[in-house]
C-alpha cells in the first residue's frame, strides 16, 4: 500500500466513524483517573448524551501523567479535578501522594496538549489531599483548597498558577466538591463533568486513534516478516546520484555517549583493579538495604592475630574521610582485596601499586602480595610503614602468571597499629601508557568506532540523584586522594578517580571533542532523593556560585596556565588547553519554571562570558509531548545553538519515523541526537536492531545539515553488573564483547563524510513497507576524496541495487564492501571485508538483512 493509500483508509476507517453526519452538538465529558497501577495511570477522559450509559475515550488512554518524583513508584495522579477556567484554558490540579506539602497543576486548552506541571509547596497542614479548584469570573482568579491529615481544610488563591496567596484555613463547607461518580466499563469513577461541543470528544477520540495506530505501527517486528513480506520476491532499486544537489553535512556526526552506568567507570573503563581503594562505600550509595555496602567492603582480614577497623580521625584529606585501621598482635594475617569480582592480572605484566600509610603504634614493615590461583603468589615488596604521618608508598608489581581472580593483600609485618588508605593496583598499561589512565582494552574499542566527539559524564548522572547528587566538575579533579567520592545514582558508587581532567586526556588520545554535559541548576526529575524531583533546583542565591563553576569550567579546560583553573589543568600534567568548543546543559529535564529560570541564568552567562563556545540545551527525555514543545519553545526564545534529543524506541518507531528530521526548521537550533537506541521486548542487541539504528542513521546523514551529532546509548555494561539494556559494549574483567549495534556504529563512525550526495531512488515494489525497508545514503568525505555508499536491507528478501555515480571520477575499478548481515535475531555477526567490481555505474547484491558500506576511491 502507498504511503497516501494507508495514510487515506487510516482517517477513513480509524477517524471517519466518529465524525458521523448526524452527531450531537455538545456531550458531557467526564475527567477522572483510576487507582490502577498505584495512581499511576493519569487522567482520562468518558462521554455520554445521557449521564447514564458514559464511553470511554480509548478505554482509559491517558491524556495527562503526572512527572513527580521516581519513576515507576512516584509519579501519581490521584484525585484529579478539572475546570475550564479563563478563556477557555482547562486547568487540573491533583493530588500527589500521601504525605508531600504540594499538589501538582497543569493546563490546556484542547485537553489534550498539556503544559509544563508546576508542583506549588503549600505553608499549611500536614500533607495536601484531594485538592479541588475553582474559578472566580468576577476577581479572575483560581482557588484551590484541599484537605490535610489535621482534619482541616485549607485555601490558597491564584491568578496565574506561579504565585499563591499563603494557604489560609478555611470551613470544611468550603471544600466544594463537583465531581460526580459514573459507571464506566463496569467501573465506578469519580471524575468532573463538563459540557462540551462534540468536536472536543472528536479531538480526544483524534487523538487516540492515531496515538493507537502508531503504536500498533511502530510495534511491527521481523517476527511478522513471513507473513507480511510471504509475497515478495526480489527487489530492485536504482540509485542515481544527483551531484548538483550536494549538500555539506556534519562532520562531527557520530560520537559516543559516556556514562558512569552499569559499572561503565569504576570496575570498567577506569583502569583501577582495587575496588573501594578509599574506604569510601557507603549504605546511602544504595537504594535497597545492602549492609555489605560500607567501608569495609570487598575488604577482609584473611588469618588472625589482626583486627581491621574504619577510622575517620585525620584523614589523609577532608574529602576522603574513612581509612583502614589494622591492629596486629601477632603477625601473619593480611587485609586483602578482591578487586572488581576478582583481579585480573597477566604473566609479566607490571602494576603500579601505591597507598597511604601512617603507623599508629609500633614500627616496621609492610608487605604487599599480588595473589593468585590456589593462592599462589605471583609478586611481593616489602614497604617501610613507620612513617608516623600520611605517607604515600609506591612499588611496581610484576605478574609471575596469569590469573583471573587474583587479590592483593597487606601483611603487618610487626605488632601495632597502621592505617591504611587509597590502596591503589594499577597496571602500567594503560590506554597510551596513560598513569591513572583507562583500561587499554576497552579503551581501543571505543577509539575505533572514530567517533568525533565523547559525551560525558552523563546522562542522568550529570544531573544526579536530588540536589545533592548533582555531578559537580570541580570534585573530580587533583590528586586522588582529594577527589570527592559520591553515590552512583544507578545504586553504586563513584569514585572520581575518572574525572574530568581524565574524560578530557582521554578526547585528546583518541581525536575526538570533548562534550561535557552539567545540570542545569537542576537534579533529575525522577530524583527519589531530596522527595519529589525536580521542584527542588538550587536555590537562587547559590545560583551565582554554580554558573560560576561552569565558567570556571570552560578556564579549566582552555585558560592559559596563568589563570587559577588553567593552572589545576597544567598541575595535572597538561599545560596545553584542551580546546574545549562545545557544553552541554541539562539532560531530559521536566521543563518548568524551575528549571527554566536557572538554565536561562546558566545560558545568558556562558552566552556572554563564553560566546566561543556551543552551548547545547535540552529538550526532555523523547520525541514528542510537553518537555519535548516546551524545551523547543524555550530554545527558540534564548537562539540556543544546539538541543539534544533522546529517545528510546522500537526498531518499528525508527523504520517508520526516517523522515523525523527532514521535516525540521533549518534556521533554528542545531540538534545532538544525544541518546537513541532501538528497544525490542527483552532488550537484545541483534541484526534487527543495529539495522534499524542503521537505517536511521542513513536519514541523520541525510539531515546531516541539521542534525550536527549523535551517540547511541548506554555505550557500556560490565556483565553482572548492568542496570540498562542494551548497551553497545559488554565486558568482562578479560574480555571486551561488542554488538552488532556497536558494529553498525562502527561502520558509520570510519565511514563518515562531511559531504552528502543525495541520490534519485527508485524501487520496484509499490508497497510502502518495502520502501520504508530500505534505505541508502552517499557521502563524500572531502579529506580523502573518498566517496561512500552505504545500503541497508530490513527485508526477507534480497536486494539488488544498480548504483550510477554520475559526475564522480572513480579513480579504480574496484572498491572496499563491507557487509554486516545475518537472520534478525543474530547477536553474534560480524562485519565481512572483501572487494567490489565497480564502474561509472555498477550492481551491488544486498543481502536479505543486510547493512552494506562501499567505500569508493575518487580522483579529481
Ligand atoms: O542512557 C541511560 C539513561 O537514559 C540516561 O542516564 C538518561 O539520560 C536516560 O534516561
Amino acid at each position: 500500500m502507498t504511503k497516501k493509500l494507508s495514510l487515506f483508509c487510516f482517517l477513513f476507517f480509524k477517524i471517519m466513524p466518529v465524525c458521523f453526519a448526524n452527531k450531537p452538538d455538545s456531550v458531557y465529558l467526564l475527567s477522572y483517573t483510576t487507582s490502577k497501577s498505584n495512581n499511576t495511570n493519569g487522567l482520562h477522559f468518558a462521554w455520554s448524551q445521557d449521564l447514564t450509559k458514559w464511553e470511554s475515550v480509548g478505554n482509559e488512554f491517558t491524556f495527562l501523567w503526572s512527572d513527580y518524583g521516581r519513576w515507576g513508584t512516584q509519579k501519581k495522579m490521584i484525585n484529579p479535578y478539572v475546570i475550564l477556567g479563563r478563556n477557555n484554558e482547562w486547568e487540573c490540579v491533583w493530588q500527589l501522594n500521601e504525605q508531600d506539602h504540594a499538589f501538582a497543576h497543569a493546563s490546556s486548552n484542547d485537553l489534550v496538549y498539556w503544559g509544563r506541571q508546576s508542583y506549588p509547596v503549600l505553608n499549611k497542614g500536614v500533607n495536601c489531599l484531594q485538592p479541588i479548584i475553582w474559578y472566580n469570573a468576577s476577581a479572575d482568579n483560581y482557588t484551590v483548597v484541599y484537605k490535610s491529615n489535621d482534619g482541616k481544610c485549607y485555601a490558597v488563591s491564584t491568578t496565574d498558577f506561579k504565585s499563591y496567596t499563603p494557604a489560609a484555613e478555611v470551613a470544611p463547607a468550603a471544600y466544594n466538591d463537583e465531581s460526580i461518580t459514573a459507571i464506566i466499563d463496569g467501573v465506578t469513577v469519580k471524575g468532573q463533568m463538563h459540557k462540551v461541543a462534540w468536536a472536543v470528544v472528536q479531538k480526544l477520540n483524534q487523538t487516540y486513534e492515531a496515538s493507537s495506530f502508531k503504536r500498533t505501527e511502530n510495534s511491527e517486528t521481523t517476527v511478522q516478516h513471513a507473513q507480511r513480506f510471504a509475497e515478495l520476491k526480489l527487489v530492485d532499486v536504482k540509485l542515481s546520484l544527483l551531484p548538483a544537489k550536494a549538500k555539506a553535512i556534519s562532520d562531527m556526526l557520530l560520537g559516543i555517549f559516556f556514562e558512569d552506568i552499569n559499572y561503565a567507570a569504576d570496575g570498567g573503563l577506569y583502569a583501577e583493579l582495587i575496588q573501594n581503594r578509599d574506604f569510601e562505600y557507603s549504605l546511602a550509595d544504595k537504594e535497597g538495604n545492602d549492609t555489605a555496602w560500607n567501608s569495609t567492603n570487598s575488604w577482609s582480614v584473611k588469618g588472625t592475630g589482626t583486627a581491621f577497623t574504619i577510622d575517620s580521625v585525620s584523614p589523609v584529606h577532608k574529602n576522603n574521610l574513612h581509612y583502614a585501621v589494622l591492629k596486629t598482635v601477632t603477625t601473619g594475617a593480611a587485609l586483602t582485596n578482591t578487586g572488581f569480582d576478582g583481579i585480573n592480572v597477566k604473566k609479566g605484566d607490571q602494576y603500579n601499586c601505591s597507598l597511604f600509610v601512617k603507623r599508629n603504634i609500633g614500627r616496621g614493615n609492610l608487605l604487599i602480595k599480588l595473589v593468585g590461583n590456589n593462592n599462589v603468589v605471583l609478586s611481593e615488596a616489602v614497604v617501610n610503614a613507620s612513617t608516623s604521618s600520611w605517607k604515600k608508598i609506591s612499588v611496581v608489581l610484576t605478574s609471575s602468571a596469569d590469573a583471573k581472580d587474583a587479590y592483593i593483600a597487606l601483611l603487618p609485618l610487626s605488632a601495632g597499629s597502621l592505617s591504611l588508605d587509597m590502596v591503589s593496583l594499577f597496571p602500567k598499561n594503560t590506554f597510551k601508557a596513560r598513569p591513572n589512565g583507562l583500561r587499554a582494552d576497552l579503551a581501543q574499542t571505543i577509539a575505533d568506532i572514530h567517533p568525533r566527539f565523547v559525551r560525558f559524564p552523563g546522562g542522568s548522572v550529570a544531573h544526579g540523584d536530588g540536589l545533592g547528587n548533582i555531578y559537580r566538575w570541580k570534585n573530580t579533579i587533583g590528586p586522588l586522594e582529594s577527589r570527592k567520592p559520591q553515590r552512583n545514582l544507578w545504586g553504586y558508587h563513584q569514585s572520581a578517580g575518572l574525572g574530568y581532567f581524565e574524560y578530557f586526556r582521554f578526547c585528546e588520545d583518541i581525536g575526538a571533542e570533548p562534550v561535557p554535559v552539567l545540570a542545569a541548576g537542576v537534579p533529575c526529575q525522577n530524583s527519589a532523593v531530596g522527595g519529589g524531583g525536580q521542584q527542588g533546583g538550587i536555590p537562587m542565591n547559590e545560583m551565582d556560585e554554580y554558573v560560576q563553576d561552569i565558567l570556571d569550567l570552560v578556564e579549566y579546560a582552555n585558560g592559559p596556565v596563568t589563570t587559577e583553573w588553567g593552572k589545576k589543568r597544567a598541575a595535572a600534567g597538561h599545560p596545553k588547553p584542551f580546546n574545549l568548543k562545545y557544553i552541554g546543559i541539562g539532560n531530559e529535564d521536566l521543563i518548568t519554571d524551575i528549571f527554566e529560570e536557572r538554565y536561562t541564568m546558566i545560558l545568558r552567562a556562558m552566552k556572554q562570558q563564553h560566546p566561543e563556545i556551543t552551548v547545547i540545551g535540552t529538550v526532555g527525555p523523547t520525541f514528542e509531548g510537553t518537555d519535548y514543545e516546551e524545551g523547543w519553545r524555550l530554545a527558540d526564545k534564548l537562539s540556543i545553538a544546539a538541543v539534544d534529543e533522546h529517545y528510546y524506541q522500537s526498531p518499528g518507531w525508527f523504520i517508520n519515523n526516517q523522515s523525523f528530521y527532514d521535516k525540521y526548521d533549518r534556521t533554528k537550533s542545531k540538534v545532538y541526537l544525544g541518546e537513541y537506541a532501538a528497544h525490542l521486548p527483552g532488550r537484545p542487541s541483534n541484526i534487527e536492531t543495529a539495522l534499524a539504528e542503521a537505517l536511521y542513521l542513513t536519514a541523520l546523514e541525510r539531515n546531516g545539515d541539521v542534525v550536527t551529532m549523535s551517540s547511541y546509548a548506554p555505550l557500556l555494561a560490565k556483565e553482572a553488573h548492568t542496570q540498562w539494556k542494551p548497551d553497545l559494549i559488554y565486558f568482562d574483567n578479560a574480555v571486551v564483547k561488542t554488538t552488532t549495534d556497536y558494529e553498525v556504529q562502527k561502520l558509520f563512525g570510519q565511514n563518515s563524510g562531511n559531504e552528502y550526495l543525495p541520490a534519485e531512488v527508485i524501487i520496484s515494489s509499490s508497497q510502502d513497507a518495502v520502501k520504508k525497508r530500505i534505505a541508502t545514503s552517499i557521502v563524500r568525505d572531502t579529506k580523502t576524496g573518498d566517496v561512500i555508499v552505504k545500503m541497508i536491507n530490513l527485508l526477507p528478501v534480497a536486494t539488488t541495487v544498480t548504483i550510477d555515480l554520475k559526475g564522480i571520477n572513480i579513480a579504480n575499478t574496484s572498491a572496499i564492501k563491507t557487509v554486516l548481515a545475518g537472520k534478525p535475531a543474530d547477536t553474534n555477526s560480524r562485519p565481512i571485508v572483501s572487494s567490489i567490481s565497480i564502474g561509472q555505474t555498477f550492481t551491488a547484491s544486498l543481502a536479505d538483512y543486510s547493512f552494506t558500506v562501499v567505500r569508493i576511491k575518487t580522483r579529481e
